[in-house]
């Protein structure tokens, strides 16, 4: 059993900002994840459909959770295991319509979101990160609201900064941030980065995700940054951040050992 007798910790990663790096620290983080051994697994509630593409599929999912026409008790048709080891359960081909639907779908039923990924049929002690559309978006709401932890990105850009406070309030103060696109050689960017500190106070995740092409590269590939670009900045970032939120979602009974569970297609022990 998992915390508080659930059998899966929800991880929604959220911003305010557009092009902050929530598909990008989903991804990643998550194949940090699978390559420790420890069991998980990526919701993509984004339109966008293009994660898989950063879990190493060279496909685009036709179908997923979003896609009009796929219940959401049947999401455990739409699940695909990806080269890095991560299983998805990726968007699919959406319009606003499926979209709207979903999101109302959530809105009337608060635990739905977990008791459909409950009935996917993931190892007991999974972490599912939930990818999710830029806030204020009904899904989204629904994924922060159904989450264990809320891990807020926040890019140090003036944007970033400036939305800070609707992150904040999106999610009543539940977000724990993670600064992103951190430039330490700029001035400018040092700047951003304690002022979005300074407001974040406790809040702020004590680590930080710089800006380095080795993501991109990453992503070109379809890889993950521990194979494509071992030893790069951002993969020592992302094996930081996968250390900081195994420790924030400890499994209650001993982790995914006593769990006996083990991601579905394989993470290595
Ligand atoms: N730390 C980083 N270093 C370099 N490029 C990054 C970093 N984080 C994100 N990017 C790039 O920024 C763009 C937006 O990232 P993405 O993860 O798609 O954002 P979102 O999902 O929030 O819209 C992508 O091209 C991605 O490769
Ligand atoms: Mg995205």
């Amino acid at each position: 059993m998992g915390r508080g007798g659930r059998m899966l910790t929800l991880i929604a990663v959220v911003s305010s900002a557009g092009g902050a790096g929530r598909s990008t620290v989903s991804a990643h983080l998550a194949a940090q994840l699978a390559h420790g051994g420890k069991p998980v697994a990526v919701l993509e509630l984004d339109a966008q459909n293009s994660i898989g593409a950063l879990l190493g599929l060279r496909q685009t999912c036709e179908t997923g959770v979003l896609t009009a026409g796929v219940a959401p008790d049947s999401w455990r048709a739409v699940l695909r295991e990806t080269p890095v080891g991560v299983p998805l359960l990726p968007a699919g081909r959406t319009d606003a319509s499926a979209q709207t639907a979903l999101g109302e779908w959530l809105q009337r039923d608060a635990g739905g979101l977990r008791r459909q990924l409950d009935a996917v049929g993931l190892a007991t002690g999974t972490r599912v990160l939930i990818d999710t559309q830029r806030l204020p978006d009904a899904i989204a709401q629904a994924a922060i609201a159904a989450a264990d932890l809320v891990l807020g990105i926040v890019p140090v850009t003036t944007t970033g900064y400036v939305t800070q406070p609707d992150l904040m309030a999106a999610c009543a103060g539940r977000a724990q941030m993670v600064p992103n696109l951190v430039a330490s050689s700029s001035p400018l960017n040092n700047d951003l980065l304690h002022l979005i500190q300074a407001r974040g106070g406790d809040a702020m995740v004590p680590l930080r995700i710089h800006r380095d092409d080795a993501v991109g590269t990453a992503s070109a590939n379809g890889g993950s940054l521990a194979k494509a670009a071992d030893g790069s900045q951002a993969a020592l970032d992302f094996i930081h951040l996968e250390a900081w939120l195994a420790r924030a979602t400890p499994p209650a009974d001993g982790g995914a050992m006593a769990n006996g569970g083990h991601a579905r297609g394989g993470a290595e022990t």
